[in-house]
């Protein structure tokens, strides 16, 4: 059966926007309708979608706002279809902290929020110092040092795990 499939994403620097292109990419193979919307421009109807997939990355420990205030207002729709949601951090970087059960951001916002999706992924994002304004550079580094991440400005590091997000598609095909 053909499923109309909805992505709901919020960026900063388009991490967050490639990790949905790449679940749209893998869900397109079973044949499903499936569209990526920014946060910014979503206007349709939820219950017009079987299943919402919902990604943000993580700016100074916290979701994007516009997503939040999304979720929050919209809880009683998005229970009545398939959902799914997943983080984007650095500090998931880390396989001991690379879970929905042990990445701090990802179990802090579930504490904050009613909302439970059907499932929940959180995937390291990039790294890259050249795009950060001063101030967030040096923040950036600031936070690095204290994980024992890298902090030479001239760093560039993808360590999105593509494999977990193609596996990820797979799993959202068979919710
Ligand atoms: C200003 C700024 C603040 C950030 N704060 C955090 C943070 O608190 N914890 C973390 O793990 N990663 C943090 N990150 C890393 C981002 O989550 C990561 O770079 C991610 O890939 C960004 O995704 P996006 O391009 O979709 O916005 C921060 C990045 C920037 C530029």
């Amino acid at each position: 059966m053909k499923v109309k499939i909805g992505i709901i994403y919020a960026t900063v620097d388009g991490q967050t926007l490639k990790i949905s292109k790449v679940l749209q990419k893998e869900l397109l193979k079973s044949g499903n309708l499936v569209e990526i919307y920014s946060i910014e421009d979503f206007n349709e109807k939820i219950t017009n979608f079987d299943t919402l997939i919902i990604g943000s990355s993580i700016r100074y420990g916290v979701h994007h706002k516009k997503i939040i205030e999304f979720i929050n207002s919209n809880k009683p729709k998005l229970d009545t279809i398939k959902t799914a949601f997943f983080s984007v951090n650095l500090v998931a970087r880390k396989p001991e902290k690379n879970t929905p059960t042990a990445n701090p951001y990802v179990v802090k916002f579930f504490k904050t929020i009613t909302w439970k999706p059907t499932i929940v992924e959180v995937f390291a994002g990039k790294l890259d110092y050249k795009k950060y304004p001063f101030f967030d550079r040096i923040m950036i580094q600031f936070i690095m040092w204290m994980t024992k991440g890298p902090t030479d400005k001239t760093v560039e590091i993808e360590y999105t795990n593509w494999d977990k997000v193609a596996k990820f598609g797979k799993t959202l095909q068979n919710l």
